[in-house]
C-alpha cells in the first residue's frame, strides 16, 4: 500500500465553494532559488503560465526541473522567491495551491497490488468526489483502460500505467496539472498516447506544466516552451519566437531520411485495443509464473 498520509498531501479532498475569482496567468514565479547544501540548484527562476496553457520546462538530468516542480506543488519550500498557483501564494496559502494541483511524478505512484479500478476509486475516496466507482469507470473508459480496470496494476504495460497514472490525477478536476516527465522510460507509442491526453487535456481548458528532456516532446505539445539551465531560464518563449534565436533558415536539397521513431511506428502501427491486449496478455503470463 501507499502511504496514505503521501496520498493525503497529493490529492487533499477539495473544499466546496472555493471559487476563485483571479484572472490569469495560472502560474507565476519569481526568483526562486533552491539549495540542497552547497549545491546551488535554482538560482533566480522566473515565469509565468498562462491558464490553458501547456507550458514546457526543458532540461537535462539534474537541471532542477523537478525541484522545481516540488516546490509549485508545496512539496519543497523555496530558500528565496514567491510563487503563484491558480492564484495561491504556495508560502502563505499551501492548502489552496493543493485544492487547485495535481501532480503526477517522474515516478508512475499507482498501487500495483490493487486494480487500476480500485487505485481510482481510492483516489476518488480521498479526494471526497462523489460516486467514486462511476468517476473511476469514465476514466477508465476515457483513458482505454475500460477492459484492464479489474486487473492488477502490476499486469499492466509502462504505458497503461502512466495513463492510470494521469487518469488518478484528473480526479477532482484541477485546474492546473504537474507532469513530471509523463513520457521518460515509455515507448514511441505510448508516448503518443500520453501526448494526445495532454492536449485533450489543454483543449479542456486545464492548464498543464510538464517537464521534458526531449526537445521534440517541448515541440509538438507546448504553447510556450523554458529552458532551464544552470539554475536559470535561459530562454522562454513560443517555439516560433525560439526559432528566432537562430539564424534564418537557409534553402538547401537534403534527401530527408526516415527517423528511427517513424520506422519503428510504421512497422509496429498504431497502439490498437489488440496490441493492449497482447502486451496485458504477456504481462498475465509474468504474473502467473
Ligand atoms: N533531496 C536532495 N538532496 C540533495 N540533492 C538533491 C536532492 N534532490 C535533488 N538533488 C540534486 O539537485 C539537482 C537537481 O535535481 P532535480 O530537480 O531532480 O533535477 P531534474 O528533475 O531536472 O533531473 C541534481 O543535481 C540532484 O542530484
Ligand atoms: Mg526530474
Amino acid at each position: 500500500m501507499l502511504d496514505l498520509g503521501l496520498l493525503l498531501t497529493l490529492y487533499p479532498p477539495p473544499k466546496r465553494g472555493a471559487m476563485n475569482t483571479t484572472v490569469p496567468p495560472a502560474i507565476r514565479i519569481k526568483g526562486i532559488e533552491k539549495s540542497y547544501k552547497d549545491l546551488h540548484v535554482l538560482k533566480g527562476v522566473d515565469f509565468d503560465v498562462a491558464r490553458g496553457s501547456v507550458f514546457a520546462l526543458l532540461g537535462s538530468n539534474g537541471a532542477g526541473k523537478t525541484t522545481l516542480v516540488r516546490i509549485l506543488s508545496t512539496l519543497l519550500k523555496p530558500d528565496a522567491g514567491t510563487a503563484e498557483v491558480d492564484g495561491f501564494d504556495i508560502g502563505a496559502d499551501p492548502g489552496r495551491v493543493r485544492e487547485s494541483i495535481s501532480l503526477t511524478g517522474q515516478f508512475a505512484a499507482v498501487d500495483e497490488i490493487l486494480t487500476g479500478r480500485e487505485n481510482l476509486v481510492m483516489i476518488a475516496r480521498l479526494r471526497q468526489v462523489k460516486e467514486p466507482k462511476a468517476v473511476a469507470n469514465g476514466l477508465l473508459a476515457r483513458f482505454g483502460l475500460a477492459d484492464a480496470g479489474g486487473r492488477r496494476v502490476a499486469t499492466y504495460s509502462g504505458g497503461m500505467r502512466r495513463r492510470l497514472d494521469i487518469a488518478m490525477s484528473l480526479i477532482g478536476e484541477p485546474s492546473v496539472i504537474f507532469l513530471d516527465e509523463p513520457t521518460t522510460g515509455l515507448d514511441p507509442e505510448a508516448r503518443i498516447e500520453v501526448w494526445n491526453i495532454v492536449k485533450g487535456l489543454a483543449d479542456a481548458g486545464t492548464t498543464v506544466l510538464l517537464t521534458t528532456q526531449y526537445l521534440d516532446e517541448a515541440e509538438k505539445l507546448a504553447d510556450r516552451i523554458a529552458i532551464l539551465h544552470q539554475g536559470r531560464i535561459i530562454v522562454d518563449g513560443t517555439l516560433a519566437e525560439l526559432r528566432t534565436l537562430l539564424p534564418a533558415a537557409t534553402v538547401e536539397y537534403v534527401e530527408r531520411q526516415p527517423t528511427l521513431e517513424e520506422v519503428f511506428l510504421s512497422l509496429v502501427g498504431d497502439r490498437s485495443p489488440a496490441a493492449d491486449q497482447a502486451a496485458e496478455k504477456d504481462a498475465d503470463k509474468e504474473g502467473t509464473r
